[in-house]
């Protein structure tokens, strides 16, 4: 018998490195275990609709992946990814947004991984960035690893006040300015053409890279388009996209579009946390856009997901109280409410659970833990039915607890 075999391990003396055991767990994660109790209608997760998923599309492509690629598509690859899909991207780029050649593309598992490369390659402890208020939660967890401290700007309905990002930028000298910019997670906001120029001069002024994470931008489903952070800005921007809202998250797959002399950078990074995304989706992906599925895809989600905010808009109009506010966005899979000063989006949870509906509070989105009196809504997920349902419940709460 091997020493230890059957003892019980004392794991609780391990020494898990100190920044780590101070890491808080999602509370996002948190929210969704309790959401998903069955018989609760949930606009809390940001999942795509599952029965959108192009299941045919990606049978017909992985079946190429396999006949006509072969062996290749299962071996390890470059830490950049695959050429073929990273030369589709660049040409892509070109034809509907800014000139954009291989070398400015890295492949990733997702802009979640995009967001951590960034925080490796830039965030020494203790270093400012600046945010949206409030922003993206899983950008702050990746932020948070490094120990970064967080620059808030304020938001209104054209995206974040250039005003105030100049006066943290003379305060604080942060590395990066982070953003989301097109119908942003948590408040669906977009960010006007004229705060789009502002904010490249700002950068301009004091050289420092903006971040843009533009995981949305594809699902503009309302209004007029706005040219991309990228297309104005050009190396002063590193643009962060995903399949996952456009395809499906699962397959873990995103790219960077970056200042070429930099990638080398993210490019070694990027090999010591897993030496190159999985191989296999970069072939299926490849295959699935050359195969010209993504647009008529892309317009299937559109589609779905207007009539959806629609619906839960109409039916917040028609039943919520007066004195809650909310946005009304132009994409992307969220909206976000605002309820009167007094009251707490995370005390009324419990409540809502028990009445069989849930979202997610607003605390976690603001680096500060502020915003108590605010909550997201996600209206891709739900049937047209369950939004219905679950937006009457939630409007009942906040009627008895106005
Ligand atoms: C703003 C934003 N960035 C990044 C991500 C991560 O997405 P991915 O699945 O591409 O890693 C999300 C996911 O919800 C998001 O909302």
């Amino acid at each position: 018998m091997l020493v230890g075999q059957n003892e019980k391990v004392q794991t609780e003396q391990w020494k898990i490195a100190t920044h780590v055991v101070e890491l808080e767990s999602s509370i996002i994660r948190e929210i969704l275990k309790i959401s998903s109790q069955p018989g609760v209608i949930s606009f809390a997760g940001g999942l795509p609709a599952p029965e959108l998923f192009p299941m045919e599309e990606l049978r017909e492509a992985m079946e190429i992946v396999v006949t006509k690629h072969g062996a290749p598509a299962f071996q390890y690859t470059l830490s950049r990814g695959i050429p073929q899909l990273r030369e589709l991207l660049a040409e892509r780029a070109t034809a509907y947004d800014t000139a954009t050649s291989v070398d400015n593309i890295l492949i990733t598992a997702g802009a979640q991984q995009a967001i951590e490369l960034v925080a490796r390659a830039f965030i020494d402890r203790g270093d400012y960035i600046i945010t949206e208020y409030p922003t993206y939660v899983g950008a702050l967890q990746a932020f948070n690893y490094y120990q970064a401290k967080y620059a808030t700007v304020e938001m209104d309905a054209e995206g974040m006040i250039p005003e105030r990002a100049e006066e943290k930028i003379l305060k604080y000298e942060p590395k990066l300015i982070y953003t989301v910019s097109n119908f942003q997670n948590p408040t669906g906001i977009t960010m006007s053409e004229n705060r789009r120029v502002k904010l490249i001069e700002l950068a301009a002024r004091h050289n420092i890279p903006i971040i843009d994470d533009n995981s949305y931008g594809d699902i503009r489903f309302a209004g007029q388009p706005v040219p991309s952070l990228k297309s104005l800005g050009g190396d002063r921007v590193i643009a962060l996209r995903s399949f996952s809202k456009i395809i499906a998250p699962g397959l873990r797959l995103g790219w960077m579009n970056g200042p070429e002399s930099i990638m080398g950078y993210f490019e070694r990074v990027k090999q010591c946390t897993d030496l190159h995304t999985n191989t296999l989706c970069q072939y299926l992906i490849y295959e699935f856009i050359s195969a010209g599925k993504l647009e008529a895809h892309i317009a299937r989600i559109i589609k779905d997901y207007r009539a959806k905010r629609d619906l839960m808009v109409q039916t917040m109009r028609d039943n919520f109280p007066e004195g809650i506010r909310w946005t009304e966005p132009e994409g992307g899979l969220f909206l976000w409410v605002e309820l009167p000063e007094h009251m707490s989006a995370k005390e009324l949870l419990p409540k809502a659970v028990a009445m069989k509906v849930a979202y997610v509070y607003g605390e976690p989105f603001f680096p500060d833990g502020q915003g108590q009196n605010t909550l997201r809504l996600n209206f891709s997920n739900a049937t047209h039915d369950n939004i219905v349902e679950g937006i009457t419940r939630l409007a009942e709460l906040l009627k008895e607890n106005m």
